[in-house]
């Protein structure tokens, strides 16, 4: 049997080597024995921030502050996972107690932090003199601080101070289409489909990074689980489209399928990413629905995996690929999982209930397969999913 310092050792090393549930339960062993420890507790918290576990890593951190032997370094780890976690104020006021000089980038998220509380309470231009008085000759240009506190604010459903955020934006800014799109959306809930000059500049803006971000940091794995939805029902498909192909991230998966590949997508920035990648033969600037439109029976499998999220009415988008399918044709596609009908998120993405999109697709579809999944983490959760599966009516 192990003794207490081993095991903290080896949770030790389990971290280092990026092994983080082994590490958890290492460390959660010893504090089974130990549970006042706190540079165990520490040690923990720290673990469960590099596993992004933020929610736990602000509650066991905070345990390890209350101890007798706290070091300043972990009141600036429990900053931190407040800040990580959407608890602005929080963070903004562990910040202040950390009690011996911060980094730059701590100095930087304090700022920020103790801004969008403000803006909670506040007005925006309240918010940037507290960030200033906190950043001093840090301080990043205002327009950056509103616009990423915008986004950060959507992104945990802080509507009211987004809202704050987004009118100064438009008082401030030229309308840029990823701004302007994403303010009306906090605003108008019936714009029924993501305008196209939003989607190229978003993903233009994305495309180096967004293989790192959904893969690595949200775990975004939709196109290997649809592909392997689909295998389920058919090997072979001569003439395969992946629609809204991005960065390519299904190419592999669709290659077992032993077709000609084509990728669609509005972003010449993705579409560069998935011509590096190789397994397309064939790769096209164009709008989802006009290219389907201009495809009467031209694939054998039409493949969309998280794209029907900029979507929210969906029958314009299924009667489309009902044309450019042949009876018998496959249709896989991924959707954000929502409760009724077709809703728009804070996110700018769209949500669609099941009974929805059975009934949407209806009309030119059988739907002989569909499955739940998690599509990804988002800032305090993971975000549900689903695939489906359709057959082209005879
Ligand atoms: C979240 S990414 C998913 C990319 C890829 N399918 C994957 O699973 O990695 C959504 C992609 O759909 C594209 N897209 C969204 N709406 C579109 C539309 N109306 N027409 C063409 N492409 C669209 C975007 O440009 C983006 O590359």
């Amino acid at each position: 049997m192990s003794t207490l310092q081993e095991t903290f050792d080896r949770a030790m090393a389990a971290t280092a080597e990026g092994r983080f549930d082994a590490a958890v339960s290492d460390f959660q062993a010893v504090l089974a024995a130990r549970p006042d420890e706190g540079p165990v507790l520490f040690s923990l918290g720290v673990t469960l921030m590099n596993a992004r576990r933020f929610p736990e890593a602000a509650e066991v951190l905070n345990r390890a502050v209350a101890t007798p032997d706290v070091e300043p370094l972990w009141r600036n780890c429990l900053a931190q996972a407040r800040y990580m976690t959407g608890d602005f104020a929080g963070a903004a006021a562990t910040f202040e107690t950390v009690g011996e000089p911060l980094g730059d980038g701590a100095v930087l998220t304090w700022a920020r932090a103790a801004a969008y509380a403000a803006a909670e309470t506040s007005t925006a231009d309240a918010a940037l003199a507290v960030y200033g008085r906190i950043a001093g000759p840090l301080a990043e240009d205002p327009t950056t601080v509103i616009r990423e506190g915008f986004s950060i604010l959507v992104a945990f459903k802080r509507l009211a101070a987004a809202r704050t955020l987004g009118d100064w934006l438009a008082e401030h800014t030229v309308d840029d289409p990823i701004q302007g799109h994403e303010r009306r959306v906090l605003t108008e809930q019936d714009i029924d489909r993501a305008p196209s000059d939003y989607v190229e500049a978003l993903f233009d803006n994305f495309a180096d990074r967004f293989d790192e971000q959904l893969v690595d940091n949200l775990g975004y794995d939709a196109p290997a689980l649809l592909a392997d939805k689909v295998a389920a029902h058919g090997d072979r498909f001569a003439r395969i489209l992946d629609l809204g192909c991005g960065t390519g991230l299904a190419g592999p998966h669709l290659r077992r399928f032993q077709g000609r590949i084509t990728g669609v997508d509005l972003s010449s920035g993705m579409l560069a990413r998935a011509a590096e990648r190789g397994d397309y033969d064939q790769l096209v600037q164009a709008e989802a629905i006009d290219f389907l439109g201009r495809a009467p029976a031209g694939f054998d499998l039409i493949f969309s995996a998280d794209v029907l999220v900029y979507f929210g009415d969906l029958a314009p988008l299924f009667a489309a690929a009902a044309s450019a399918l042949p009876p018998g044709g496959v249709l896989a596609v991924s959707t954000e999982r929502g409760e009724e009908g077709w809703t728009l998120l804070p996110s700018a993405r769209y949500a669609h209930g099941e009974a929805y999109v059975r009934q949407a697709s209806a009309p030119w579809f059988d739907l002989f397969d569909h499955a739940e999944i998690s599509l990804r983490r988002d800032a305090t959760d993971t975000t549900p999913g689903r695939l489906y599966v359709m057959r082209r009516k005879g």
